[in-house]
């Protein structure tokens, strides 16, 4: 018999791992992510696809799932005593819940990506939900943007939800990473996945090659190096792969191994990379570590980036130890 979602944040609870209050918000969270997917699922039929006609914080065309999947994570937790307040990739700053402060003794941050992905919505490629757990620094005062800007090291949760051939969700709790697979018929998250750990070793990277020549040299020559395979200095040939939606991409390096990057770029020099520090790369990476693997910026560990902006970017290497260390050391070799 499958454990569902519940009995495993029972059974973490239990074992002190986790604080009840902490488990109703990964209750609530898995909630949504389940309405999410059935709205996912629905796509044109609902008429969610296409571009809602606006843009958001980051300069960037919303899709109209974009807009519904982050109303339906703000309505989860409006008026939560638990998450003090959210911060999204869709809103320009914080979102306090409408609790009084007081009740809000120990509570929760809350920091999601809504919709990862979504370029590729319209044509029904896996797309997900990312999110990442701070505590929140505000007992009994006002809430602040602020108290958002802590570094990935102090996530007491983190994971994402996949909308795919199947819907995943993927969590940790500082107690290793675990998988649950939605059963569509009643809304259950039943355990597929004990212990998910990433291969030290692979063969197989992930990156949007079409930057090539945009990239800084280390990042250049480790790939030169993967695409020469045998024929070069690395003992063995790689595969490719680039779906596009982080989700999908990590996913596939915590379910096989591989090595993920989205680097810095001189298409536009004054940004460190496209990925969001907050609610993409600090969730992915707390996962990524968690599974066994490594998560850099090339040359630092993510988890110890002390944020100064709560929609910063930043250049993400994860995945496979052997490679994430290969990369570093492309870095450490070239200075800039
Ligand atoms: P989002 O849809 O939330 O804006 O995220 C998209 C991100 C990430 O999911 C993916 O890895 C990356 O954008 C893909 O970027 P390119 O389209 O430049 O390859
Ligand atoms: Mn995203
Ligand atoms: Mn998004």
């Amino acid at each position: 018999m499958r454990q569902r979602l519940d009995e495993f944040l029972a059974a973490q609870q239990d074992r002190g791992a986790i604080s009840a209050d902490l488990a109703m918000v990964l209750t609530q969270l898995a909630c949504a992510c389940a309405r999410i997917s059935k709205i996912v699922a629905m796509g044109g039929i609902a008429d969610g696809l296409g571009s809602a006609g606006q843009q958001n914080v980051q300069q960037e065309e919303q899709k109209k799932l974009d807009l519904i999947t982050n109303e339906v994570l703000l309505q989860t937790f409006a008026d939560s005593p638990i998450v003090a307040g959210v911060a999204s990739e869709e809103m320009e700053t914080i979102e306090p819940s409408s609790a009084p402060a007081k009740a809000k003794a120990d509570a929760y941050l809350l920091l999601f990506d809504p919709l990862d992905g979504s370029s590729n919505i319209d044509v029904n490629v896996s797309v997900g939900t990312i999110f990442s757990v701070l505590p929140s620094p505000a007992a009994g005062r006002v809430l602040l943007e602020a108290d958002f800007l802590q570094p990935g090291v102090n996530q007491v949760a983190a994971g994402y939800a996949v909308y795919g051939p199947q819907s995943m969700l993927v969590l940790t709790v500082r107690t290793g990473v675990v998988g649950f697979t939605l059963n569509p018929d009643d809304g259950v998250w039943l355990q597929t996945h004990e212990a998910i750990l990433i291969p030290h070793e692979t063969r197989e990277f992930a990156i949007n090659m079409s930057n090539m020549r945009h990239w800084a040299s280390p990042v250049r020559r480790y790939i030169e190096g993967c695409i020469a395979g045998k024929n070069g200095h690395r003992d063995k040939d790689f595969n490719m792969r680039w779906v596009a939606s982080m989700v999908a991409d990590v996913h596939r390096v915590l379910m096989r191994g591989g090595v993920f990057l989205y680097p810095w770029d001189a298409r536009d020099p004054t940004r460190p990379g496209k990925l969001r520090l907050m609610y993409e790369a600090n969730p992915m990476a707390l996962l990524v570590e968690q599974a066994g693997g490594k998560a850099t910026n090339g040359r630092h560990r993510i988890l110890e980036i002390a944020p100064g902006a709560l929609h910063e970017r930043v250049a993400v290497v994860l995945g496979s130890t052997e490679e994430v260390d290969e990369i570093s050391a492309h870095h450490e070799r070239h200075v800039d």
